[in-house]
């Protein structure tokens, strides 16, 4: 092993299926080029509080196949409150552990750590993954294909039963601050009706389509991003509280179901690991490169890097898609707007 050198590698924010792959196509890649590994573990938190290991191929034999971080995760923020002497803390470990560079794995508030760290003196790499879908500077991200995969099959489920009970079926997913994985479940699931933040909707415009679509074929399946804003000082979820204002408004049978955490775990898909393990060989290659303070970008099957600087603080919206987006509605499903 060459101990000149030395990467460390942690996940970061919350975990999702396809972060294992990652690491093992890290830890593989850059073991064959004799680089040490050393995992911190739950998230930046391992940095903080001195939790780490030497990783090796044999820690990661047959982890591309489970979900979850065997490193562990965290939503650890060092630069809150600012003014904490986290960061420096982060900083006196990556050089008393002799680190030249650090493999991130994670979401938005992750790269923007990542940034923030990357100006304190750290050269970092970051990999994105999050099954919102929602990192600026990229279109593919670990966890986000395993995610709607396990969303898609739960409303195949659920449909036999709306069928069956002549229901409309509220079903909420994930997803943070955007809708984009509500609006690809939607359309793979060819949901009725989908709400996501991004497209304001109309109370009266939902009610009037689901019972068409009842009239129609007897049930409604309605797709609801966590993240909409629904109406009144309603603190409960969001899928609730329109699946209660939908029965209202229709006099239909009605009920709710919120898909949750189950998104975020379970095997991951094929398609999630080779992105994850293309995302991990890149990575090191980066870093082989001499390139840093950048994150894996992926614009379809093409993968490159783009700098920390140009990602931090931005988040990426489901209505500026151009290609799901107006499938969404040739196919006729109602985002609940005056669409026509
Ligand atoms: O960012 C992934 C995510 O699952 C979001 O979709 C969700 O809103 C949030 O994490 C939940 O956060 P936590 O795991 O901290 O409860």
């Amino acid at each position: 092993m060459d101990k000149n050198r030395h990467i460390g590698i942690c996940t970061a924010g919350g975990d999702c299926p396809g972060i294992n792959a990652a690491i093992a196509a890290v830890v593989r890649y850059a073991s064959s080029q004799n680089i040490r590994m050393t995992g911190f573990t739950d998230g930046f938190g391992g940095f903080i509080h001195g939790n780490y290991r030497d990783l090796t191929v044999e820690d990661c034999i047959g982890i591309e196949r489970i979900g979850g971080s065997i490193l562990g995760s965290s939503r650890e923020k060092p630069f809150k409150p600012e003014g904490s002497d986290k960061p420096v803390r982060i900083k006196t470990m990556y050089d008393n552990q002799g680190l030249d560079t650090l493999i991130c794995i994670g979401g938005n508030g992750t790269m923007r750590t990542a940034y923030r760290l990357s100006e304190k003196g750290l050269r970092i790499i970051g990999i994105p993954k999050t099954i919102d879908g929602d990192i600026w500077g990229t279109d593919r991200f670990i966890g986000f294909d395993t995610a709607l995969s396990t969303a898609v099959d739960a409303i195949d489920r659920i449909i036999d039963t709306a069928r069956s009970h002549k229901r409309i079926i509220v079903v909420e997913v994930m997803g943070h601050r955007t809708g984009w994985l509500a609006l690809c479940t939607g359309v793979a699931s060819m949901a009725d009706i989908v709400l996501i933040p991004e497209i304001p909707f109309s109370l009266d415009i939902i009610a009037t389509n689901a019972s068409t679509c009842y009239r129609s074929k007897g049930y409604a399946i309605v797709v609801v991003a966590e993240g909409i804003t629904v109406s009144g000082d309603w603190k409960g979820s969001s899928g609730e509280r329109i699946a209660q204002m939908l029965g209202v408004c229709t006099g239909m049978e009605t009920r709710f179901t919120s898909l949750g955490y189950i998104l975020r775990g379970g095997a991951p898909t094929a398609a999630d690991r080779i992105l994850a393990e293309r995302a991990g060989v890149y990575a090191v290659d980066l870093y082989m490169r001499g390139i840093f303070d950048v994150m894996v970008s992926f614009r379809g099957d093409v993968i490159s890097e783009i700098p920390l600087a140009e990602i931090a603080g931005k988040i990426r919206n489901a209505d500026t898609d151009r290609f799901v987006l107006p499938h969404a509605r040739a196919l006729g499903i109602s985002f609940g707007d005056d669409y026509i």
